[in-house]
């Protein structure tokens, strides 16, 4: 995390010490780093280059709106998987002209949603969808664009939650069956066959399972050439590239492009745009949750050290067995020792280390929950009516509170008393 070091004893993101930001806007906190954020979308785009290409970064991963604007000012386009998503595109000043969208259940309203705001295409992941699409769209006098999201096979190698190209995946079109729905799609009236897509699965550290599925697709993207020869104008490779959390050694953007480029050209020869949907990737090394020692707990058998940020504000460790770094903000010498670092939930499962071995640490003193950039502050709730955390970006020396913390009010707005 090149944006997040010690210096003078502290830990700063970029040039503004953690600790000055906890204190200005408390904790639990998420911080994140502009400069690596558009750093990463910079370099993917900057690897790809010599292949027409458009990143549809998944916002689902991080979906502030401060993210996205910073994103959609270099040029980004979006993957969304809900009408949610694509408002706030909007609200950052994204293009709709440039979003994805993807999700095995796509409702009407989304759908009409998605269609009035003239988003570039959508992933269509079973035959019942791509009918209701076609019926939708026709009813409103428009041609939906779609892709069939083609599920490869292929086995990305990484955690079974988040592994979503294999055959027993509710994600996608099988590849065996994927040029029949394709046919399919030229007899309906309301869709317009627009590109082909797939996308293997999330945190993915090796290019093997990529070249593999790309291998395997585009044989398929040759027969829907031949199918819709005027509309057919992408291919999408997904996302999931994934990042280090601890000791992985995932691909460069120069990596991951120098492996599927080769095998990209081919289809870009034919005139199709590469699209390609990250997420973690540009985001999760940008961000922290910089939380507070709230009290050390020795019991006979184990040392907790327990901070005011929990299971509610970075769920992955609960949900994934996830590992994230933890890091004290107060750089120096200190002994280490085995502890369990837990949150203040009332489960078991609100921990974000267990038998860890790290330096001693105090009350009142501020530890950095590291790679929180990606589904951290997107995946927390409101759960043990624990207010959501504030967030700051940080650019350089600057820095600004991107989100206010959740307070006692907003957690009971919307609700009624009988
Ligand atoms: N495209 C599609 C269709 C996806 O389903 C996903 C992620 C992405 C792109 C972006 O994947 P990424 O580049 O971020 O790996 N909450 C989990 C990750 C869930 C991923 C879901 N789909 C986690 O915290 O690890």
């Amino acid at each position: 995390m090149n944006e997040f070091q010690y210096r003078l004893g502290e830990l700063c993101c970029e040039d503004v010490p953690l600790r000055k930001l906890a204190v200005e806007f408390g904790t639990p906190l998420y911080v994140y780093s502009e400069s690596h954020i558009v750093g990463q979308y910079q370099a993917l785009d900057k690897a790809f280059r010599g292949l027409d290409h458009m990143i549809c970064y998944a916002m689902k991963a991080n979906s502030t709106l401060a993210v996205l604007r910073s994103l959609a000012r270099v040029g980004a386009g979006f993957d969304i998987v809900s009408g949610g998503e694509l408002y706030r595109v909007k609200q950052a000043g994204g293009d709709a002209a440039k979003c994805v969208f993807s999700s095995v259940g796509k409702t009407r309203e989304e759908i009409e949603y998605a269609l009035r705001e003239g988003i570039y295409c959508f992933n269509v992941e079973s035959e019942a969808e791509l009918q209701f699409l076609s019926d939708v769209a026709y009813r409103m006098g428009r041609r939906a664009p779609v892709a069939v999201r083609v599920n490869p096979h292929v086995d990305p190698d990484t955690h079974h939650y988040i592994s979503t190209g294999k055959e027993e995946s509710k994600f996608g079109i099988s590849i065996e069956r994927a040029l029949k729905v394709y046919r399919e799609a030229t007899r309906l009236r309301g869709v317009e066959i627009r590109g082909v897509q797939m996308h293997i699965g999330s945190q993915i550290t090796k290019t093997g399972p990529y070249v593999l599925a790309i291998k395997k697709m585009l044989p398929l993207v040759e027969k829907v050439q031949t199918l819709a020869p005027q509309t057919l104008r992408s291919f999408d490779i997904g996302g999931g590239v994934g990042i280090r959390y601890k000791d992985q050694t995932p691909p460069t953007a120069q990596q991951f492009a120098a492996a599927v480029k080769p095998l990209l050209k081919q289809a870009s020869k034919r005139g199709l745009r590469i699209l390609m949907e990250p997420g973690r990737f540009i985001v999760g090394n940008g961000g922290v949750l910089v939380t507070r020692v709230l009290y050390v707990k020795q019991t006979p058998v184990k040392r907790f050290v327990i901070i005011d940020g929990a299971m509610n504000d970075l769920i992955r460790p609960a949900l994934y067995e996830s590992y994230h770094e933890i890091q004290p903000v107060k750089a120096g010498k200190r002994t280490k020792a085995k502890v369990d670092v837990v949150g203040p939930v009332c489960e078991s499962g609100d921990f974000f280390a267990q038998g860890r071995t790290l330096p001693v640490v105090e009350a009142g003193e501020y530890l950095a929950v590291m790679s929180a950039g990606a589904y951290g502050f997107a995946m927390a709730s409101n759960y043990n009516s624990r207010g959501r955390p504030a967030e700051v970006l940080v650019k350089g020396r600057k820095y600004q509170l991107v989100r206010r913390r959740e307070t006692r009010q907003d957690l009971v707005r919307g609700e009624l008393l009988p």
